[in-house]
């Protein structure tokens, strides 16, 4: 929701449709105007450390220091694993739970948090919603991300523009894919990610190795628009970069060459005087970044011999960034850095614009039914296979009629169809998991909120648990020949679909916790096993034994209401031939008090209400865990990135330890 994602929701954004042009028209002239209103970043002695379980802290940046200004694209390059990521992330405000950070970060001079929404960071791997197509795919974005003040018209054209920026005007009505089916290669995914990340045309903007898996040519394009949009609109973008071909490479302003974590150079794109000057000179006609890149990478010491006489690769490093450290580029860079610091000064916008709650909830709930639709392990294959059981339930239990022998025969039946049957709504997790997925990197650039989710979630799922237990109830219910009265069947096809939505929002709880599909399902399962153990069928609600089984459990497992309720429903106003001859007959109520020792104190309709109650219950646990996982994270992150003066101790203590770790290796 827009209220808590504060955020720099770009100027293009933020201002309406006629100063939009206004801008657009700047952007033509050069967008020196706007220049003034970007996003100038400077960072300094930054250093990351990440606990790695046994005590062992790990030092992955170590001292960084660097800038990146409006109009500019900074390049971060080195070999794989040298902290490129990393430092986007912390730059960006998003490391992750296990890392520390020191270091001054300032925005336009000033401390200001880039957290939710206030950037667009485009990650490594393209977390996408592989049931849709291009065009709506960003199409949906743009819904969520644009204000509601543009016209649908404005859109729809910013959606094409973006798409043709990207070159993907041909795969536009291609599903993109993913792992359950093929559709776009890893290039376009690559592309309709940094789309969906452009359409607001943000003022910062992480690109995390945005040309990986594209061929020569289309990163050359690709990186080329990059570098247009920066121009046009003052943009500041910051790319790492994997192994750019010689022309990519000349499209950058700044590189940062980083090995192990420590800056072997900041400065303009050409470093060839650097390495030159240090005894590395770049052979005419290669390309220079390929150069750079193999002096550092010392992965393959030991099976390649190199091409520097016999100094290792280690020494090379040192030797560069000593060299780095007093050479008159640093000085440069420390001096543009106090400029930056000194001069531009301004918060950044802080009222964000985008859709209101109301308008983001009706796309999610739309693209979220989309989804459901054609991803078959969704809702498909379970209604597939809850006709197949229902069939078999009906042919087990077909005609049940009225002796002595169908009150077993009934009541295992209705505890079959409350229990075990909606158990299997945890088939459509790992569905729900992809959906987690894309709803948290969404949420992580601030494209909408939890709340927006969870009733776009809610409300696209209904008509299919609708579906799935509707249809297969039928069938079982009239098969069987339960009892005859309309009202009847109706209550108990809505016990299966309130306990199927149980099912589902126990899982969305799941999720939260464990967001692995095959852990998240064990856990799932596990649960339910607990509450089908000590819902009162396997063993009677007075037998169970009272510390945890009976107090607590019993009542917090819903299969208690649900199988009560469904007994209820059958068996009040039933009556059955005793077994014995001779004897009267046994009615519904003393088969339920004296067999299940169900509580008669209330109707099977306040059991009912409890189970939707509990609906909303899990539902709204589940926005709550979120939102205090959100909380905890922005807390932690305040204490973690501390103002230099006050973490400098904490810092100052691991960095002892990290160097003690260093020198023990
Ligand atoms: N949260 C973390 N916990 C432990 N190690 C990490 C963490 N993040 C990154 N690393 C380690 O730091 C190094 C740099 O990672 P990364 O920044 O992803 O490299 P790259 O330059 O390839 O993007 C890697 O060796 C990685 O294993
Ligand atoms: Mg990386």
């Amino acid at each position: 929701m827009n209220k808590e994602v504060p955020g720099n929701y770009v100027e293009t954004v933020t201002l309406s449709n006629k100063e939009e042009l206004r801008q657009l028209k700047m952007e033509d002239e050069g967008g020196r105007a706007s220049k003034d209103s970007g996003v100038y970043l400077t960072w300094e002695d930054l250093r990351v450390t990440a606990s790695s379980g046994k005590g062992g802290v790990r030092a992955i940046l170590q001292g960084v220091t660097g800038y990146a200004q409006p109009g500019e694209v900074l390049a971060i390059m080195g070999p794989s694993g040298c902290g490129k990521s990393t430092l986007l992330d912390a730059l960006a405000g998003r490391l992750g739970p296990n890392t520390r950070q020191s270091g001054k970060i300032l925005i336009n001079g000033r401390k200001q948090t880039l957290a939710y929404g206030t950037s667009a960071y485009v990650t490594q791997d393209d977390i996408l919603m592989t049931t849709l197509t291009v065009r709506e795919a960003i199409y949906y974005s743009a819904q969520l991300q644009l204000p509601d003040s543009m016209p649908l018209l404005d859109k729809k054209a910013r959606v094409e523009t973006t798409i043709k920026e990207m070159g993907l005007q041909d795969a536009m009505d291609t599903r993109i894919g993913g792992w359950s089916s093929k559709g776009l290669s890893g290039g376009q995914k690559r592309r309709v990610s940094i789309c969906i990340e452009i359409l607001t045309r943000p003022k910062l903007l992480f690109l995390d190795e945005p040309t990986s898996g594209l061929d020569s040519a289309a990163s050359f394009h690709v990186m080329s628009r990059i570098v247009g949009l920066a121009r046009q609109g003052g943009r500041t973008i910051i790319a790492s970069i994997h192994q750019p071909s010689s022309e990519v490479f000349e499209l950058f302003h700044n590189l940062c060459l980083l090995s192990v974590g420590r800056t072997v150079y900041f400065g303009p794109a050409n470093a060839n005087e650097f390495f030159a000057v240090n005894g590395f000179p770049c052979l005419p006609f290669s390309n220079p970044s390929d150069h750079y890149l193999r002096t550092i990478n010392k992965d393959f010491d030991q099976d390649i011999e190199q091409g520097h006489g016999t100094q290792k690769t280690a020494e090379v490093i040192d030797i560069l960034v000593k060299a780095y450290k007093s050479s008159g580029t640093y000085q440069q860079v420390s001096q543009r850095i106090y400029e930056i610091q000194k001069t531009v000064g301004g918060a950044l916008e802080k009222k964000g614009s985008q859709a209101g709650f109301l308008t983001q909830s009706l796309v999610l709930t739309r693209r979220s039914f989309v989804n459901m639709y054609r991803d078959l392990g969704y809702y498909w294959l379970r209604l597939a296979i809850f006709l197949a059981l229902s069939l078999c339930v009906g042919t087990i239990y077909y005609d049940i009629g009225n002796n002595y022998g169908s009150i077993q025969a009934r009541c295992s039946m209705l505890m079959f169809e409350s229990t075990f049957l909606t158990f299997m709504s945890i088939g459509g997790f790992p569905s729900f998991v992809e959906e987690m997925k894309i709803f948290g990197r969404e949420r992580l650039n601030g494209h909408y909120g939890v709340g927006a989710f969870v009733v776009g979630n809610t409300l696209s799922s209904l008509p299919y648990i609708l579906l799935i237990s509707v249809v297969p109830g039928t069938i079982a219910y009239y098969m069987t020949g339960l009892q005859t009265g309309f009202d009847h069947f109706i209550y108990f096809v809505v016990v299966l679909f309130v306990c199927m939505m149980l099912v589902e929002s126990l899982m969305m709880i799941v999720a939260s916790f464990v967001p692995d599909f095959l852990m998240g399902i064990i856990t799932g399962a596990g649960i339910q096993g607990l509450m089908i153990l000590s819902g009162g069928f396997f063993r009677l609600p007075d037998d169970l034994p009272k510390p945890f089984w009976r107090y607590p459990m019993y009542y917090i497992a819903f299969h208690k209401y649900a199988t009560h309720g469904v007994y209820k429903n059958e068996l009040i106003g039933l009556t059955f031939p005793s077994s014995r001859t001779g004897e009267p007959p046994i009615t519904g109520e003393q088969i339920l008090t004296s067999i299940w020792q169900v509580d008669m104190g209330y109707s099977k309709w306040v059991e009912l209400a409890i189970l939707f109650g509990m609906v909303v219950l899990y539902r709204l646990m589940f926005l709550g865990i979120i939102k205090v996982a959100e909380k905890v994270k922005t807390q932690y992150k305040t204490i973690a990135t501390a103002p230099p003066e006050q973490s400098k101790q904490v810092m100052g203590e691991i960095h002892q330890k990290t160097w003690s770790y260093v020198q023990k290796r």
